[in-house]
């Protein structure tokens, strides 16, 4: 057994909460051989709900699970945290876009940046679920100085495994067929998802589904998710977004398969001529517990159209919280 390491998740009442601090404590996120010390985030009125979370937490008698505390101050939750899982934040409701969020919930990012900037250890690896995630992981980020700038992501891994579902659908192929598809930008509805170096079952994507489908169906369909579930079920997506969040986390500190890559929205540093320092989801392959960017992807057209639009989007937010980004 390996030494335990900490794991702080905020917003531990929530919804996307209770799917998530189970799969953590039960080894999914960071194997099974990996002890976890569970230190939970949320606000004062939701103190209760946690001690009952804490409660069912206790009751699974999780082997892995080797400690676990709660608080509603930041800099206990986040003393020498190894994770940090920022989920607590406003979801959207029906009509919605996330970006209406950003009032909201920008202002606990960057209290939340500046308590892991004191505490968190210098190897923090962060990730920003609550939404709009890749802005919110931007002002996190530059609250923290002290830390390494690519120790805060954002969760665009739900839209990747969403791309993945609809071709794997469209191909009657699995998803596990399925390898090097990349969801570019935001996690938004401009964001997009490319499957133009994609390969299903050893074969060219593009060869499999006509352009039509792609333009009329695929692209608007995992650009819409996350609202069409929100219509249906009338609250945000919970189980699925738990479930991608330990995927981004596995595959960031375990590494992902030799022959494919993921999308995780990562500190540009210009690759792909994307503006440097927004947080930007790319493909990126893992190893050794860093990710790096897969570079020397050819772009045409039609994707550096929407690779545009997606990194205007997130200019412009992040030009709407210059007020919150020291
Ligand atoms: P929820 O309302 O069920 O839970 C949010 C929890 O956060 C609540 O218990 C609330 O008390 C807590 N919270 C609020 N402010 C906090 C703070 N300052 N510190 C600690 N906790 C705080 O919402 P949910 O469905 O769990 O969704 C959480 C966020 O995740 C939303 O912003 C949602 O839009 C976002 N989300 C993102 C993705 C993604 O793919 N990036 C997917 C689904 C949901
Ligand atoms: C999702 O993609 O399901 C989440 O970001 C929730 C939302 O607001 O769509």
């Amino acid at each position: 057994m390996k030494a335990p390491v900490r794991v702080a998740v905020t917003g531990a009442a929530g919804q996307i909460g209770y799917s998530l601090l189970f799969r953590i404590a039960s080894g999914d996120m960071l194997g099974p051989d990996q002890p976890v010390i569970l230190q939970l985030l949320e606000v004062p009125p939701a103190m209760d709900a946690v001690q009952g979370v804490m409660m069912e937490l206790d009751d699974c008698a999780f082997p892995l699970l080797v400690g676990l505390q709660a608080s509603d101050q930041a800099e206990e939750a986040f003393r020498d945290a190894d994770y940090i899982l920022l989920v607590g934040a406003k979801p959207r409701g029906p009509g919605m876009e996330r970006k209406d969020l950003l009032e909201a919930n920008a202002a606990i990012f960057s209290v939340q940046g500046k308590a892991m900037n004191a505490v968190a250890s210098r190897d923090v690896r962060v990730l920003a679920v609550g939404n709009p995630a890749n802005t919110n992981a931007l002002i996190a980020q530059r609250n923290a100085p002290d830390l390494d700038p690519r120790c805060f992501t954002a969760m665009t891994r739900l839209d990747h495994n969403r791309a993945l579902a609809q071709l794997a659908n469209r191909t009657g192929t699995h998803v596990t067929d399925i390898q090097k598809l990349t969801v570019w930008g935001n996690h938004s509805a401009t964001q997009y998802p490319d499957i133009s170096h994609a390969v299903v079952d050893g074969k060219a994507a593009g060869d499999l589904v006509d352009q039509a489908w792609l333009e009329e169906s695929f692209i608007p369909t995992v650009q819409q998710r996350g609202a069409a579930i929100i219509k249906a079920r009338g609250q945000s997506s919970a189980a699925s977004a738990a479930s991608a969040a330990i995927d981004h986390m596995r595959d960031w500190t375990l590494g992902t398969q030799e022959d494919d890559w993921v999308s995780m929205a990562i500190p540009s540093d210009g690759s792909y001529g994307i503006t440097e320092g927004i947080i930007y989801s790319f493909p990126v392959r893992c190893s050794g517990g860093r990710y790096e960017i897969v570079q020397d992807l050819a772009i045409d057209d039609f994707s550096r159209e929407r690779m545009s639009a997606t990194e205007q989007e997130l200019i412009e937010e992040r030009d709407a919280v210059q007020h919150l980004l020291p």
